[in-house]
């Protein structure tokens, strides 16, 4: 059985993964009207990325024994400066998203739940490679300035990136 304040904390996160995909999506959105279809497919990527991490939360709920309870999605913000700020907006979210991890795992611990502990594990590694990814195309985007051939060059490469859902459970 799930220990209540555990469960409460993992609803959250899910409600919290469900808002990436929310916010991410109407990037999407916002980049499609400025003319960067490969920035677009990028985050549409990004979407499918979130909604499996909040499904993956999901179901460990429903594996433990909890009750998953879905709660209001918060308004995305819509619209942005430019390219520059849509991926300072993208860094700064996931950071935000590595400190909720980290504070469940801080419950998790605290309330010796051994087995999210080790569930967390996962998401801790993943969240590396989140900040990682999106801190790079930050910097590039920062060297190329946001414009030129660079951004249409970036734009294309971004446009071939495929969703691959993990296999490890
Ligand atoms: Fe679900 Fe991008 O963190």
């Amino acid at each position: 059985m799930l220990n209540k304040k555990v469960e409460q904390e993992l609803n959250q996160q899910v409600n919290a993964e469900l808002y990436s995909a929310y916010f991410y999506l109407s990037m999407s959105a916002y980049l499609e009207s400025i003319n960067l279809p490969g920035f677009a497919h990028w985050m549409r990527i990004q979407v499918e990325e979130e909604q499996f991490h909040a499904m993956k939360m999901f179901d460990y709920i429903n594996e433990r024994g909890g009750r998953v309870v879905l709660t209001t999605i918060e308004q995305p913000k819509t619209e942005w400066k430019n390219v520059i700020e849509v991926a300072e907006d993208i860094y700064a979210h996931e950071q935000l998203v590595t400190s909720l991890i980290n504070n469940l795992l801080d419950v998790a611990i605290e309330e010796k739940d051994h087995a999210t502990n080790n569930f967390l594990q996962w998401f801790i590694a993943e969240q590396v490679e989140e900040e990682a990814n999106t801190g790079n195309i930050l910097n590039q985007l920062k060297m190329l300035e946001g414009k030129g051939n660079g951004l249409f060059m970036m734009d294309k490469e971004l446009s071939t990136r495929v969703f691959v859902p993990p296999t490890t459970k």
